[in-house]
């Protein structure tokens, strides 16, 4: 996995060692209004950050790949994240701390991650799933390309009731 750096926000590899401050980013209860809960302690977090430092699911057919997402005065701001198939297909999802929203940084993260995606792990088509009340989220969604679509069960996709799932397909780079 590479550092991506798009505009005021730079994508680092996301490790361990960024379970404390991360913690503090993921602590804030305005990210969970729709879904999710936060971290119960900085412990689990550095378990679970650790897990996803292996980037790969055990079964070896999924690519984990996260990032985190830090700004210009040095502070974390959330993460962005792709679940990567062999088929070309990457489910993605994305936090940032309330206190960061409004200020496109989250557009800027995703596009760098896309661009990244497209270009060096074969990825054609993304997938994300948001709650239909969570307006900021699918705000992000449609104004980096995705649009509503219908769930494949063929790729295990289905949804619970109150959500969307929303792709874009991607250009060949
Ligand atoms: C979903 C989430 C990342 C969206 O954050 P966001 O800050 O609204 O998204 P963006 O980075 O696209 O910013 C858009 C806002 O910045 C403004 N903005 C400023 N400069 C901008 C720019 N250069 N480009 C785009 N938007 C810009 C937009 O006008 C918009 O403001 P508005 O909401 O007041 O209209 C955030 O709400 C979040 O983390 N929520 C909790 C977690 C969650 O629900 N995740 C989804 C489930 S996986």
């Amino acid at each position: 996995m590479r550092r991506l750096v798009a505009g005021d926000v730079t994508l680092e590899p996301q490790t361990a060692a960024h379970a404390e401050a991360m913690f503090t980013v993921l602590s804030d209860p305005a990210i969970y209004a729709y879904e999710n809960a936060p971290p119960p302690s900085l412990e689990w977090l550095r378990e679970r950050f650790r897990k996803l430092e292996t980037r790969q699911s055990g079964d070896g057919r999924e690519r984990w790949l996260n990032w985190v997402i830090r700004i210009p005065t040095a502070e974390l701001a959330g993460y962005v994240q792709a679940t990567v198939r062999a088929n070309g297909t990457a489910a993605i999802a994305y936090e940032l701390a309330s206190a960061y929203w409004g200020r496109g940084l989250a557009t800027q993260a995703m596009h760098a991650m896309i661009e990244e995606l497209a270009a060096n792990y074969g990825v054609r088509t993304l997938f994300a799933v948001a709650r239909r009340a969570n307006v900021r989220s699918i705000r992000l969604l449609e104004r980096i390309g995705f649009s509503p679509a219908a769930p494949d069960p063929r790729q295990n996709q289905s949804l619970e009731p109150g959500e969307v799932l929303m792709s874009r397909r991607l250009e060949r780079s």
